[in-house]
């Protein structure tokens, strides 16, 4: 079973603050890096940490090369991965000192994807494989579709959630992984257990993983529920925390491991993000997630 993630790659610029910078306010920040991210690929690398085959399809442009090279060290298959003229899809995220971010996102290649560029890559793939989905890229409602009428098994992580999501058909989506604010967008329902009962009554079929933050994770499929409490840490920055825990969940999934276990791999794992700076870069190699 392989793994398709047709994703976005971005350049993150992140800023070291005292606090999130306010309106009208300007803030002096203490430290700028610039790490390899992006929701697609920090998800292809905790799936190519985590040893699952994984393919990168997506689009980068100027200075993305290193994206690329990133994703080929850490393993992940990278043949699909092309190169545009143009700004390269980038971040900028403050982290604070108590590790929590937010991040201003600029599309730039990630949004330049075309029916064709996908309809070629999804002809590489057959019925049974994963189609791995975030919303960081243009034309997610085809991929959804088209790999759809091809019998992949379609992830969605909606995330960031926007209009863009609403052409969406989620009923042909095997599973959502998503976090309590997503869920909340999704459904319009703000506690976890509505989130769960609504996106349970409205896609039967769909398994849901809901995060929750500090509170753990759920899985639902139908009636069955499992729960995973966090492996607490002193977190450093939480960015991809998230992309982690959904690399490390799918890899549980192609191992046919038990929903309670795998929640517990990646909860595991997700926690050794959360101790380390950058996105791609704090994402933790199998060895180190022994649980
Ligand atoms: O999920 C974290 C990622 O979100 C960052 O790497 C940033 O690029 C944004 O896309």
């Amino acid at each position: 079973m392989k793994v398709l993630n047709l994703g976005s790659l971005n350049l993150d610029y992140v800023y070291s603050v005292d606090h999130m910078v306010l309106p009208g306010e300007t803030l002096s920040s203490y430290g700028m890096e610039t790490f390899c991210g992006g929701k697609g690929l920090n998800q292809s690398i905790a799936l190519a940490r985590a040893g699952a085959e994984v393919y990168h399809a997506g689009l980068v442009g100027d200075g993305g090369e290193i994206l690329i090279d990133t994703c080929r060290e850490a393993g992940v298959h990278t043949d699909f991965i092309q190169k545009l003229e143009g700004p390269c899809g980038h971040t900028i995220i403050q982290v604070d000192k108590n590790g929590q971010n937010c991040i201003l996102l600029y599309g730039g290649s990630n949004q330049k994807m075309t029916k064709e560029y996908i309809d070629t890559v999804l002809g590489h793939f057959d019925k049974g494989d994963i189609l791995l989905l975030q919303n960081e890229v243009n034309l997610v409602d085809y991929m959804i579709d088209q790999a759809y009428a091809k019998q992949m098994m379609i992830i969605l992580n909606p995330s960031p959630y926007n209009s863009a999501l609403d052409t969406c058909d989620y009923s042909k989506v095997s599973m959502f992984l998503m976090n309590e604010i997503e869920g909340a967008q999704v459904t319009g329902e703000q506690e976890p257990e509505g989130i769960l009962q609504e996106l349970s009554k409205r896609y039967p079929t769909v398994k849901t993983v809901l995060t929750l933050g500090g509170d753990g994770a759920v899985y639902q499929d139908g009636d069955s529920i499992c729960r995973q409490a966090i492996f607490p840490v002193k977190a450093v920055d939480t960015t991809a925390a998230g992309d982690t825990f959904t690399g490390y969940f799918i890899t549980s999934i192609i191992e046919k491991m038990e929903p309670s276990e795998g929640l517990k791999l990646a909860a595991k794992a997700s926690s050794i993000a959360v101790s380390r700076a950058g996105a791609a870069a704090s994402i933790p190699a199998r060895a180190e997630v022994m649980v």
